[in-house]
């Protein structure tokens, strides 16, 4: 196997909004990145991955980028910029940049001159299309609800915008789209970055007959992301992009690709593929949503479920592409609310048995900020609470223009799967608003940041902080930990999540209960002579599993 220095690393991802605000304004900026790095380099990360910082009127949080080459106001400027990178670098870390390609800001230049004139060089920057019957030309739904189409009066068309309308869809087939962006991560990659995360890369391209989306009969909520996923000419554009960026600089990248399965990673990342390294897969953090209702639910998840999509996903890429390991992002709920248990007497055991039992699959872990403090959910009680844009058009959608759902069931659904669950500042002391920011935050601070913050962690040894440190310290100890063959065990095993890995003779041994019960599983005889390297409790109890119990053996 080609060996990889991003397939040793771990990454951090750093919500810049949400992580440090240094100038009182109550949003996060590059200096309170700058005054962090010591902290991210303490846990023993390699990578840092900044969720976008470039120029946007903030309809989606910067993934409306109205300006490639400036950075944010709110976040600071280009001086700032380069004094984080430089400081990154110093550290020792690397810097992954956000690269939002699918789709512009309508603020954004290249749109203000397309919606001119259909004459005008920019128009086929973006897909346009005319209406149907005084209609939008399909029927595809935005992700973030209602017509993905948007009427522009001046040219008499629609142009397509998979999210939110301020958010245009970019036209792949035109190639002075494609220079243009290759031009614009060249000269990223000149100023010194390390890397890309490249949202929804595998929407860019689009059947050009646009076809009615089949699959939205009869939904109360839907999105027509598939119709968009994995399109014609997806794979010659990445080819492309390789070509013409990617391997003229020595990068870490990775593709979020909803609706991705094995066979598609392959394509996009298999060893020789000559596209992308990583592909973040969704399946499963789909374990817990609706067919229909997509993740307004409250459907509890199954560990069956889980295994079964984890272990085909560490099984059909091995040998032949690399996975990306991660249970959190800014667009998910924190996962110890979502697969531990968040109850003050489980939350830290729990959060570490999900760190131990990620961090020891194959792949590349990545810690998204707040994770390595065992950060929960929040459960705002009302709906001005909350900001997320599609957070608050689902709530419009379901609750007040279709009635399908009351407030009190869509609060919980919401409580559950809102992406501001992911989104509340992170908690560094028990100061006001948790040590982020000196004003008013832009979103309130979680309630429980008086107990858990980064001041309690770090004063405590046994905190999940160090436990995630131990995780990112045994990785660079033990490369079967990086590179071994994975195998599941008891796949039927509903309370137990039990796996081995396999290189040149040596085996992990990888056990990890996900209940509140005292259970008892054969791991004696499974792990014999060899010696535990990480656990979440004090000792070995053998048999006996303790409630959210994890353990990791080497035998040799
Ligand atoms: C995926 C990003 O992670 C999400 O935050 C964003 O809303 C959409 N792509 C659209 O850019």
């Amino acid at each position: 196997m080609n060996k990889s220095w991003w397939q040793e690393a771990v990454v951090y991802q750093v919500y810049p909004r949400s992580f440090q605000d240094t100038n009182g304004d109550g949003i996060g900026d590059l200096q309170g990145i700058i005054k962090h790095l010591d902290y991210i380099k303490k846990l023993g990360v390699d990578v840092i991955w900044l969720n976008p910082i470039y120029s946007s009127p903030n309809d989606d949080n910067g993934y409306d980028i109205s300006d490639y080459r400036n950075i944010m106001t709110e976040f600071g400027t280009m001086a700032d910029f380069n004094q984080l990178l430089k400081t990154i670098h110093e550290h020792g870390l690397k810097l992954m940049m956000d690269l939002v390609v699918n789709h512009t800001s309508d603020e954004n230049a290249w749109f203000v001159e397309a919606k001119r004139s259909v004459n005008n060089k920019y128009h086929d920057f973006y897909l346009w299309r005319d209406g149907k019957d005084g209609k939008a030309p399909n029927n595809w739904q935005s992700e973030f609800s209602g017509s993905a189409w948007q009427y522009v009066p001046s040219v008499n068309q629609y142009y397509l915008h998979l999210f939110t309308k301020k958010q245009a869809d970019l036209n792949w087939d035109n190639s002075d789209v494609r220079h243009e962006i290759f031009d614009l991560m060249n000269w990223w990659c000149d100023k010194g970055i390390d890397g890309f995360r490249m949202d929804v890369i595998n929407l860019i391209s689009k059947d050009p007959a646009f076809p009615d989306d089949p699959n939205l009969k009869g939904e109360v909520h839907g999105s027509s992301m598939t119709m968009a996923a994995n399109g014609p000419h997806v794979h010659e554009y990445l080819k492309e992009m390789y070509k013409e960026v990617l391997s003229k600089h020595d990068l870490i990248t990775v593709g979020e690709t909803p609706g991705a399965s094995t066979a598609d990673a392959i394509k996009y990342t298999g060893f020789n593929s000559h596209e992308l390294e990583m592909v973040f897969q969704f399946e499963h953090m789909g374990v817990d949503i609706s067919p229909t209702m997509g993740k307004w639910t409250d459907r509890p998840f199954k560990l069956v479920d889980l295994k079964r999509i984890m272990s085909r996903w560490q099984t059909e890429l091995n040998g032949k592409a690399w996975n990306s390991l991660y249970w959190n992002n800014h667009d998910q709920p924190r996962v110890v609310s979502r697969f531990g248990n968040d109850a003050a007497e489980y939350r830290e055991l729990s959060a570490k048995m999900l760190g131990n039992c990620l961090h020891m699959m194959q792949g590349t872990p990545y810690i998204y900020q707040g994770e390595e403090i065992g950060m929960t959910n929040v459960g705002f009680p009302k709906i001005s609470d909350y900001h997320d844009v599609e957070t608050l058009n689902a709530y419009k959608e379901l609750v007040q223009d279709k009635h399908s759902v009351t407030d009190g069931q869509m609060m919980r659904y919401i409580h559950k799967h809102s992406r501001d669950n992911a989104r509340t500042p992170m908690q560094w002391n028990d100061e006001p608003n948790a040590g982020f920011t000196a004003g008013e935050p832009w979103i309130d601070v979680n309630p429980n940041y008086d107990q858990i913050n980064v001041a309690n962690a770090l004063a405590d040894p046994n905190s999940v902080f160090y436990f995630y440190q131990k995780l990112n310290q045994l990785r660079k100890q033990y490369s079967i930990i990086v590179y071994g063959d994975y195998e599941l065990i008891e796949p039927e095993d509903e309370q137990v999540y039990m796996y081995w890995r396999h290189l040149d003779g040596q085996k992990l041994l990888v056990v990890s209960n996900f209940t509140d019960q005292t259970l008892r599983r054969s791991i004696i005889q499974r792990r014999g002579t060899g010696h535990m390297l990480i656990s979440n409790y004090q000792n070995d109890s053998g048999d006996q599993l303790r409630p959210y119990e994890s353990r990791t053996y080497l035998i040799n």
